[in-house]
């Protein structure tokens, strides 16, 4: 089925349309200086592609919310947990439902780590709903930045990384992006590179005006063009929209933006300067019911790290009405201890579920039952015990003489942390020389169910060089350890996850 939507007019009753289908396939690049249209330009794609299409934008200012009253998108508010708007952005999947991502109030880390985990989860949808859907990012430079920032590199990394997927490997799962920026420099080259059609709104800078040029194989003369076009007017070029440059001012909105451009205002008559302190300092008596409540401004988090030690020195201070006095135990004895209570917590079936932050505090608790003395284990130690744990090495076999084990626990802190339980599981197996896990065992590990997340965790891990995967001819996978002669018994890549209690014959 072919279905266009009128971009805008390329001239008087000369309208543009642009291809939905080929869109869907071939993804858009819009690029122009605050204020050249490129919301109001998105906008217009999103209302007129509304009924055919489902969507969702990714919206760091909150500017599409609006689409809901008259299209029936739903508002989801990023000021939530990364786990639930990844499970929330599958449940849009399944559904079919338009949806605006919300993240007006939210600091750029948060904004990153929020659209990071929605967009992992559109991505990571399963199979049978792989609809087709139109992914919409405005200010895209934010997801996708060329250049390391204020923020974290963990979350530049995750956020990026779900923007290339997006861009280079959503098509086959119906994804398909359009993004839109103030800056081609400022945006991920391999982000931008993705897109084979572009509309080109107004560009001041040389720099933005080259990676346009040769974005759409222009000359760099030729792309001087782009300085001296109105706002609402771009330059579209690509399969969707036009096999030649083609000049097109944008058409019109049904849904107002939120922001709108400033326009100057002769200022008050003049008022004296003790009467304008006045005026600011001190609250009018309807103030209260007039003015709307401070905006949303989600406080930066604590780090988990912080608040789990926050709790782990809260649960170290002694009771009030002291009880008989807890023995000191010997280090060995402490040891036993901790290793009891780790393997109790993942005799839990769903524990290879649960984030290790939360795990942690079921761990502190059950420390406190058992009344272990000493210094408990900060999160980033337990995170590492856990991943020991969960691979079934006991502090035994770990400290035995001549045990490879310290070898290959400091191989897995080569890999980033949440990776290296999934390597100690693998290296377990291959020790063992038991059947490899399957994507699901591998998922299981990395505390997911996502089997895609867990194939692309392999595939990483065997980029960096931890682990060597290769397939038998009955297509079972067999997974060797480089440096270490360990290598799996072919396993089923596709059977299902037992859930067999870790710390016992896992897998
Ligand atoms: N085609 C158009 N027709 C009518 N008005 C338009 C058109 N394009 C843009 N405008 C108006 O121009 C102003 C700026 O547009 P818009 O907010 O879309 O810019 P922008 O490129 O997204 O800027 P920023 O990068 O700062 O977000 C808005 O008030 C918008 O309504
Ligand atoms: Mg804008």
């Amino acid at each position: 089925m072919k279905v266009s939507i009128e971009l805008g007019l390329s001239g008087p009753g000369a309208p543009v349309p642009l291809d939905l289908e080929e869109l869907l396939a071939t993804r858009l690049l819009v690029q122009g200086n605050s204020g050249s249209g490129k919301s109001h330009l998105l906008r217009r794609l999103l209302e007129q592609s509304a009924p055919w299409v489902q969507q969702a934008v990714i919206d760091p200012e909150g500017d599409f919310v609006s689409l809901a009253e008259k299209y029936g998108h739903v508002v989801v508010d990023a000021a939530r947990n990364e786990a639930d708007l990844h499970r929330v952005a599958s449940r849009v999947r399944q559904h079919r439902v338009s949806v605006v991502l919300d993240m007006e109030g939210l600091d750029s880390e948060q904004q990153m780590r929020a659209a990071a985990a929605f967009l992992g989860g559109l991505f990571d949808a399963e199979r049978d709903h792989w609809y087709p859907m139109l992914v919409v990012v405005d200010e895209a430079q934010l997801f996708a930045p060329a250049v390391g920032g204020e923020v974290s590199d963990e979350t530049r990394k995750v956020s990026l990384g779900a923007m290339t997927n997006l861009m280079c490997r959503g098509r086959k799962r119906g994804l398909a992006g359009v993004i839109a920026t103030q800056r081609l420099a400022k945006l991920a080259k391999n982000v931008a590179a993705e897109a084979s059609n572009f509309l080109m709104g107004r560009t001041f800078l040389d720099i933005d005006m080259a990676r346009a040029a040769d974005l759409l194989g222009m000359e760099r003369r030729q792309a001087e063009m782009f300085r001296d076009l109105q706002a609402g007017h771009f330059v579209a070029l690509g399969p969707a929209v036009s096999r030649r440059p083609l000049p097109v001012k944008i058409g019109e909105v049904e849904t107002g933006a939120r922001s709108v451009t400033p326009r100057l205002l002769p200022l008050p008559e003049a008022v004296p300067q003790e009467d304008m302190q006045e005026l600011i300092f001190t609250a009018a008596p309807d103030e209260e019911t007039r003015l709307p409540p401070p905006p949303r401004r989600t406080p930066a988090p604590v780090p988990t790290e912080n608040i789990l030690s926050q709790l782990a020195r809260a649960t170290r201070e002694p009771p009030r009405e002291a009880g008989p006095p807890v023995p000191a135990m010997s280090p060995e004895e402490r040891q036993e201890a901790i290793d009891l209570a780790l393997k109790e917590i993942l005799l839990d079936p769903e524990a290879g579920f649960r984030t290790a932050a939360v795990l942690y505090q079921d761990f502190l608790v059950r420390c406190r039952i058992r009344r272990i003395t000493g210094e408990p284990l900060s999160l980033r130690a337990f995170r590492r015990r856990l991943a020991i744990a969960h691979a079934g090495i006991d502090s035994g076999e770990l400290e035995k003489d001549g045990s490879p084990w310290g070898e290959v626990i400091a191989m897995a802190g080569q890999l980033p942390e949440d990776m290296q339980s999934v390597f100690l599981v693998l290296a377990r197996a291959a020790h063992d020389g038991r059947a490899c896990p399957s994507d699901a065992g591998v998922a299981h590990a990395y505390g997911s169910r996502s089997l895609g997340r867990a194939r692309r965790l392999l595939a990483y891990m065997e980029e960096q060089g931890a682990i060597v995967c290769r397939t038998d001819g009955r297509g079972q996978r067999i997974i060797a350890i480089p440096g270490l002669a360990w290598e799996t018994a072919p396993g089923d890549p596709h059977a299902p996850f037992e859930t067999v209690p870790h710390g016992e014959a896992a897998e």
